[in-house]
């Protein structure tokens, strides 16, 4: 469907007087009003083009029965006027007579920096039967510059993406100098923002509160590792803060691996404008005529049945059509960074190796330290970048590993952390000037290391290389582990004539970097590490099949990462490490790190042989779950906030089988679950019983798994667990009869 409106070239515009300079420029006239929706199964968002080509946001929330009310919604609203009708644009201009927070800045080429932007035309194509893509062309009235705004929208999984594309044909380059994604507009009573923060060991902390007038900016510049203290993420409830089962919720994330930028403004009429993009600090871009710069998509979804609804409609999104292979399997793996750090050579691997077939596990994951040789990788003040092994720890080089690995039946994965630097490294001998930092200026470091200029198309390929480099030597290689654990100081390409390019230049050539990969390796499976959670975003997750929220493997520690992280990532994506950290028992850790992609990275050869025992058996065990996991639809019953109990349900979408991870989280006298735990998402009428897995050897149950519950009593009474002191890790097993 296209829609097109025209403009008369006439002069005798009723509502504004417009210059006219150019013979491109056209006149403004009354128009009729057009609606735009942009329809999901439950959801609709609404635009209007108005008569004087103003293009608005008129209404995001639950889809109506009649298509047609649509256009009745703004007279239901009796709220102060808006002088000048921008306050709800659904993409702000700047510098004419908006005065809030712009989606756009521009100065163009004659050195004006106004802007204003008018509906032109609109198209609207079906992709398939579930994705549809909406553009809108908008064009302002006196300088041959445009917009183009895409709306791409998942009708099952009721997700939007957004972005948008700017153009000109000035006589001269045109300085951007904001460029969202997206510009939303809510109407609410109140709104409350759940937001996140970080640091290291410390990933996903959310905190709640009320917007207040004004705006509220979340932002990063850190350029690498961009999200370690603040993930590109956040909700916005409206009225109240929305629960898992109730309330109207807005989510958002920015696809996007480096700096971005929330605005959250809650407007003089009270409504609240978003405006979502990369960060423009220290980021004026130059755009030549011609020229087209397009942005990353915001991706959001909205749910008026809370925030559970929400995070099922955004993971199904992401299996469905974001994660690297995200219907596919994944691999589970021994790795040995905390059981060896850099301390290993062969016959310590040839041990691991060993270890991984023991365990039971699909493959072994070499860690940091194995490559460098003037400046041996041997802690991590050295050897960065420097990707040749090490030939006192491997003399006999990675090839002679895979061979091994596949000798004693499993397979074989490797770290690298291709985009980083240690002063003290050939690389850096060799090429200074591949370096991000400032000519004249004392350098800092993070983790004793540098970042690589990847605007540099040569590093680009240095960076390809490394990874082509290891698969061309080593065909049989399955797993990359591809870490990042520097920030960006000293912002400055040697390589750039405009320095202001930086930022968006370095994550445009790490994406050009990852398309290269992907197009020769398509399916390798990858983690996204940085140091933990520094770079979790959906727009790395395109080239990755899951990453490493944290370093911090403590279970009680990630039963709140992980929850937190689950409001907005599948648990496929959510790669689980069985370690020493934390003092709960083997089997707590263990089925913390089942509820996601399961790895080990303990020492084998000292697990007493029960403990053997019980990781072995939990490795057959998830092999029989872990579809569940990755794939079932997500129900959080207990919160582990607010209860002593944290409790969490996979079920698979016929809603006859699934697993619930039961934890204490709250290590008092009295405390744990004393009332049946409320189940969700089952089918009424069906018949279940309930059996706990993943025993430790030797202990029992005092679950009856003979007992039969209807779906309707499990999710109205519910059904204990019996987690307490002792008994603080219950898994169960949910079948139909
Ligand atoms: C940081 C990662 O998060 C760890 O798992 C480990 O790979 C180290 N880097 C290695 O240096």
């Amino acid at each position: 469907m296209s829609m097109k409106i025209k403009f008369s070239p006439t002069r005798n515009s009723l509502l504004l007087s417009v210059l006219c300079i150019a013979p491109h420029l056209w006149t403004l006239q009354t128009l009729a009003q057009e609606y735009i929706p942009v329809e999901t199964a439950g959801n609709a968002l609404v635009l209007q083009a108005d008569q004087h080509q103003d293009l608005k946001m008129i209404y995001f929330g639950k889809r109506l029965t009649s298509g047609n009310e649509y256009g009745q919604i703004p007279a239901a609203y009796r709220q102060s006027d808006d002088p000048t009708g921008i306050f709800n644009s659904a993409y702000t201009p700047s510098g004419s007579r908006n005065l809030v927070e712009p989606a756009i800045t521009v100065t163009h080429a004659d050195g004006n920096n106004s802007l204003d932007l008018r509906y032109v035309s609109h198209q609207s194509t079906k992709i398939s039967d579930d994705i549809s893509l909406l553009t809108i062309l908008l064009k302002d009235p006196v300088y041959d510059f445009e917009v183009t705004l895409y709306y791409k929208s998942y009708y099952k999984e009721d997700v939007i993406e957004q972005w948008s594309a700017i153009r000109h044909k000035e006589k001269g380059n045109v300085i951007l100098h904001k460029f969202a994604s997206a510009n939303l507009y809510l109407k609410g009573e109140s709104y409350w923002l759940r937001q996140y923060h970080g640091d290291w060991a410390k990933e996903m902390e959310p905190e709640e509160a009320r917007l207040t007038h004004g705006i509220k900016t979340l932002d990063t510049k850190l350029g690498a590792r961009a999200d370690l203290f603040q993930p590109p993420v956040f909700m916005v409830s409206l009225d109240h803060p929305a629960g898992e089962d109730e309330g109207r919720v807005l989510y958002g994330a920015m696809e996007w691996s480096g700096n971005f930028r929330f605005d959250l403004e809650l407007d003089p009429t009270d409504n609240l404008r978003i405006i979502a993009g990369m960060n423009n600090y220290a980021s004026p871009y130059t755009l030549a005529p011609n020229e087209e710069f397009t942005t990353p998509p915001f991706l959001y979804t909205w749910s008026d049945k809370g925030k559970g609804a929400a995070s099922r409609q955004l993971q199904q999104w992401a299996r469905n059509y974001r994660i690297l292979d995200g219907k596919g399997s994944r691999l589970t793996l021994l790795n040995n960074w905390e059981s060896t750090y850099f301390d290993f050579n062969e016959t310590k691997l040839a041990e691991l190796l060993k270890d991984t077939k023991k365990l039971g596990v699909d493959l072994f994951l070499l860690d940091d330290g194995w490559f460098a040789n003037k400046y041996p990788r041997n802690d991590d003040h050295a050897g960065l970048g420097d990707w040749q092994e090490n030939k006192s720890k491997l003399p006999n080089g990675i090839a002679s590993l895979v061979k091994e690995a596949q000798n004693d039946g499993v397979k074989f994965g490797i770290w690298i952390e291709p985009e980083m630097v240690n002063p003290k490294s050939e690389l850096y001998e060799q090429h200074p000037d591949w370096v991000i930092k400032q000519p004249k200026r004392e350098e800092y470091y993070f983790r004793n290391q540098l970042v690589l200029d990847l605007t540099n198309p040569k590093v680009q390929d240095f960076v390809y290389g490394i990874v082509d480099g290891l698969f061309t030597k080593n065909p049989d290689l399955a797993y990359i582990k591809w870490d990042c654990n520097a920030v960006i100081y000293n912002a400055y390409s040697a390589f750039l004539k405009d320095q202001s390019h930086f930022y968006v230049d370095y994550v445009r050539g790490l994406y050009k970097v990852l398309e290269k990969i992907r197009a020769k390796y398509p399916k390798v499976p990858m983690m996204l590490c940085s140091g933990g959670g520094g770079r979790v975003d959906y727009g790395a997750l395109k080239y990755f099949t899951e990453f490493w929220p944290s370093d911090n493997t403590d279970p009680l520690e990630r039963i709140f990462i992980q929850w937190e992280n689950s409001y907005f990532y599948p648990a496929i994506t959510s790669s689980n490490h069985v370690t020493d950290w934390g003092k709960q028992p083997l089997k707590f850790r263990t089925d913390v790190a089942m509820m996601g992609k399961l790895g080990f990275d303990i020492v084998v050869s000292k697990l007493s042989p029960q403990d053997l025992e019980f990781c072995q058996n939990a490795v057959k065990t998830y092999n029989t779950v872990k579809q569940l996991v990755w794939q079932g639809d997500q129900y959080r019953l207990s919160d582990p906030v607010t209860s002593s109990v944290a409790s969490v349900l996979y079920l698979d979408s016929v809603k006859t089988s699934g697993v619930i991870f039961n934890y204490l989280v709250n290590a008092r006298y009295s405390a744990g679950s004393k009332l049946p735990i409320r189940l969700k998402g089952l089918d009424p009428a069906k018949k279940y019983h309930l059996t706990e897995i993943n025993l430790y050897p030797g202990t029992g149950s005092p679950i009856d798994a003979g007992k039969v519950y209807t779906g309707d009593f499990l999710m109205n009474i519910g059904f204990n667990p019996q987690v307490r002191g002792g008994r603080a890790s219950v898994v169960l097993k949910l079948d139909a009869l």
